[in-house]
C-alpha cells in the first residue's frame, strides 16, 4: 500500500517517466549484470534468485534466464558493449545516448518510438549476438561450442576449413529468443500504438542482428615452419563491434518513418519512399529536438556540452547549441609531449602544460 502510494505520487505530472519506470529494459543487465554473474557456482544449482532480482526483465526473459543462467553474463556484456558503442556513435549529437540510474536504462526519452530508440534497440541486439557467439567459441557456455558453419564455396580448395570459429548462428538464435520474447509475450490490440511500438522494436532488433551477420568474415591463418605457409586454416569470425556500430549509424541516418496499420502491419508513412528491408531501421515518431533540458521527456539538453566552433556538423556549436550560442574558455591542460622511443622498448614522455580554447553551449 505504502509503495503504491509512493509510486502514485511520483507519477503525478510525470506520466512519461512513470511509464519508463514501469517498462524497464533488459539492457539493464548491462548496467548491473556483470558483477552479479561473475561467480559461476551461484548459477549452477537449480533456480537462481538472481533472475528474479534483475530489474527490467520481462516474465519470458526471466524464464530464459533460469533456463540458461550461464548465458546471462554474456547478455550483460553484450548490452554493455551496445550502450558503450551507442555513446561513441552519438558523442557529438544532441542526444548523446546517456543512461540514467533506473531500470529503463536510457530514461523516458526512449519511450518515444524515435530514430534514437531504433538505434539503441538495434545496437543492443547486435551486442548480444556478438558476445554470445564469442562466448560459445571460448567454451564458456554449456549448450554451444565452436562454429559449425559450412565451408564457404569460394574458399581456396587447398585451405582447411574449421578452426574454432565464433558461433554466430547460435548467437543469432539466442539473441532472437532472448531479446524479442518481451515483444511477443504481450497481447496488444492489433494496430494500437503499443502494438506499433512492439513491431518497431522487433524490426530494429532484427536489423541489429543482421548487421553482425552481414559483416561476419572469414579469418585465415598460416601454419608452417619459420613463416612458410604450408597449411592455411580458416574459420568464421565476428566483425569488430565498431564496424557494426558504424553500419547501424548509417542505417540510423537513413531510417524510414513508418506507421502501424489497422491490420497490425508497419507501413511506410510517405509512399514516395521505398520500403525498408529487414536490414534497415524504422521509427514511428519524429524525434524531439533534444535542445533543452526537459525532465518530463527525460532529455538532458545540450547546455554545457563541448562543441566545435567552426564545424558545420552535429558537433558544431551552431547545431549542437541549437542557436543559443556558446561560451569560450581558455583552459590549461596537462599533456604528454616530446615523446622519445627508448631502446628497448619504452616510450618516454614529458608532461607539458598547454593552453587550449574550449567552447561550451549556453
Ligand atoms: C551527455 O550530455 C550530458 C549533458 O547534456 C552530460 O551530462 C552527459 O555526461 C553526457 N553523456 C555522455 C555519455 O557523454
Ligand atoms: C517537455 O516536453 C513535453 C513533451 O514534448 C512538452 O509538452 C513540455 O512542454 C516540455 N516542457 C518544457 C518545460 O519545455
Amino acid at each position: 500500500m505504502a509503495s503504491g502510494a509512493r509510486l502514485f505520487s511520483a507519477c503525478v505530472g510525470l506520466l512519461l517517466s512513470c511509464a519508463g519506470a514501469n517498462y524497464g529494459s533488459w539492457m539493464n543487465l548491462g548496467m548491473q549484470g556483470l558483477d552479479v554473474w561473475r561467480n559461476p557456482q551461484i548459477y549452477m544449482v537449480g533456480t537462481s534468485p538472481l533472475c528474479g532480482q534483475i530489474r527490467g526483465l520481462s516474465p519470458g526473459q526471466r524464464k530464459l534466464c533460469q533456463l540458461r543462467q550461464d548465458h546471462m553474463r554474456s547478455v550483460g556484456r553484450g548490452a554493455r558493449a551496445g550502450i558503450a558503442e551507442c555513446q561513441h556513435q552519438f558523442s557529438s549529437s544532441r542526444w548523446n545516448c546517456s543512461t540514467v540510474d533506473d531500470s529503463s536504462v536510457f530514461g523516458p526519452v526512449l519511450q518515444i518510438p524515435s530514430r534514437e530508440a531504433a538505434f539503441a534497440h538495434s545496437i543492443a541486439a547486435a551486442g548480444v549476438v556478438m558476445s554470445v557467439s564469442r562466448a560459445c567459441r571460448d567454451g564458456q557456455l554449456a549448450s554451444c561450442g565452436c562454429s559449425r558453419s559450412a565451408r564457404p564455396a569460394d574458399l581456396d580448395p587447398d585451405w582447411t576449413w574449421g578452426g574454432c570459429g565464433d558461433n554466430i548462428r547460435y548467437g543469432y538464435r539466442f539473441a532472437t529468443n532472448f531479446v524479442d520474447i518481451r515483444e511477443r509475450e504481450r497481447r496488444y490490440k492489433r494496430g494500437s500504438v503499443k502494438h506499433g511500438r512492439s513491431l518497431m522494436n522487433l524490426h530494429n532488433n532484427e536489423a541489429g542482428r543482421r548487421a553482425v551477420i552481414d559483416l561476419t568474415k572469414v579469418n585465415c591463418k598460416c601454419h608452417g615452419v619459420s613463416g612458410s605457409c604450408s597449411t592455411v586454416t580458416c574459420w568464421q569470425r565476428l566483425p569488430a563491434f565498431r564496424e557494426v556500430g558504424d553500419t547501424l549509424k548509417d542505417k540510423y541516418d537513413g531510417a524510414t518513418e513508418v506507421k502501424v496499420t489497422r491490420r497490425g502491419r508497419l507501413r511506410v508513412r510517405n509512399r514516395r519512399y521505398r520500403r525498408p528491408t529487414a536490414n534497415d531501421l524504422v521509427y514511428i515518431q519524429e524525434s524531439p529536438d533534444y535542445c533543452r533540458r526537459n525532465d518530463t521527456l527525460g532529455s538532458s539538453g545540450t547546455t554545457g556540452r563541448a562543441c566545435e566552433r567552426t564545424s558545420k556538423g552535429t558537433d558544431g556549436c551552431g547545431l549542437l547549441c541549437c542557436g543559443r550560442g556558446y561560451n569560450t574558455q581558455r583552459i590549461t591542460v596537462n599533456e604528454r609531449c616530446q615523446c622519445k622511443f627508448v631502446w628497448c622498448c619504452k616510450v618516454q614522455c614529458q608532461s607539458c602544460l598547454r593552453q587550449k580554447t574550449v567552447h561550451t553551449c549556453k
